[in-house]
């Protein structure tokens, strides 16, 4: 085949091959985003969420109480609005806490549980749901349509800020990445999955609000 012909031929097949990739990709995404909107409007969540509340209400433990007194940064027992504003500064344990760590520290001071014994389970896997998983999604649900406002007037909470901030742009691992390295540009994608752009606050909102902090 003629060079000019055959470069001509080669553009016009590679640009349909794009185009088909490109319609793919875009059938794929909005196929993603239905099954996020019905995973917004139906979401299993709420069954860990009604698991948390009770979890929160009912007397457990050796001191056999509840959660009910808990402090979650508001005083005790103030859950509404409460996971919007953590992580914050906590003085009686002189540390800045998220919603999980100040969950675990009231079962463990109120409830009387082992620190070490929670830490044996601390997410969900093939064991099933530990407690404080769901008293979390409860916590969160609490909070619900409100903005995040985590506080920055302790200077450890600004401290924990900046720390997140260079982790989140650390190069580690067998990779050499950062969390930046994928999620720091609009449009990226791996394979078929939107990779959420999360310096900006439409992309991490986004997926914060998406599930409560498990981790
Ligand atoms: C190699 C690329 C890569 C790196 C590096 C990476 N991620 Fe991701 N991340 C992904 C992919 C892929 C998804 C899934 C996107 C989806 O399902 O929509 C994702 C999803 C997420 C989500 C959304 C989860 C959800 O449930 O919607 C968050 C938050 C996130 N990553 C945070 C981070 C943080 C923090 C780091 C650094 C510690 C990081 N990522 C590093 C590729 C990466």
């Amino acid at each position: 085949m003629e060079t000019r012909l055959f470069r001509a031929a080669l553009a016009v097949a590679v640009a349909s091959l794009t185009t088909t990739a490109a319609v793919a990709q875009k059938s794929a995404t909005e196929e993603f985003q239905k099954f996020r909107d019905v995973m917004e409007e139906d979401n299993p969540a709420e069954l860990f969420e009604a698991k948390g509340e009770e979890y929160w209400k009912t007397k457990a433990g050796p001191k056999n109480a509840s959660l009910e007194q808990c402090d979650l940064g508001l005083g005790p027992g103030v859950v509404k609005g409460a996971y919007v504003q953590m992580p914050r500064y906590f003085a009686d344990t002189d540390q800045v806490m998220d919603a999980e760590r100040r969950i675990v520290y009231c079962m463990v001071t109120l409830q009387g549980l082992k620190f070490e014994d929670i830490a044996k389970h601390p997410f969900s896997n093939e064991q099933g749901t530990p407690p404080q998983a769901s008293v979390v999604t409860y916590v969160a649900g609490q909070s619900r349509n409100m903005k995040m406002a985590v506080p920055q007037t302790h200077p450890k909470e600004r401290e924990t800020y900046q720390i997140g901030k260079e982790i989140f742009g650390f190069r580690a691992g067998p990779y050499d990445f950062s969390c930046s390295t994928c999620h720091s540009a609009d449009g990226r994608r791996i394979r078929m999955q939107d990779l959420p752009n999360l310096t900006k606050p439409e992309g991490a909102i986004k997926r914060f609000s998406a599930g409560p902090d498990t981790g």
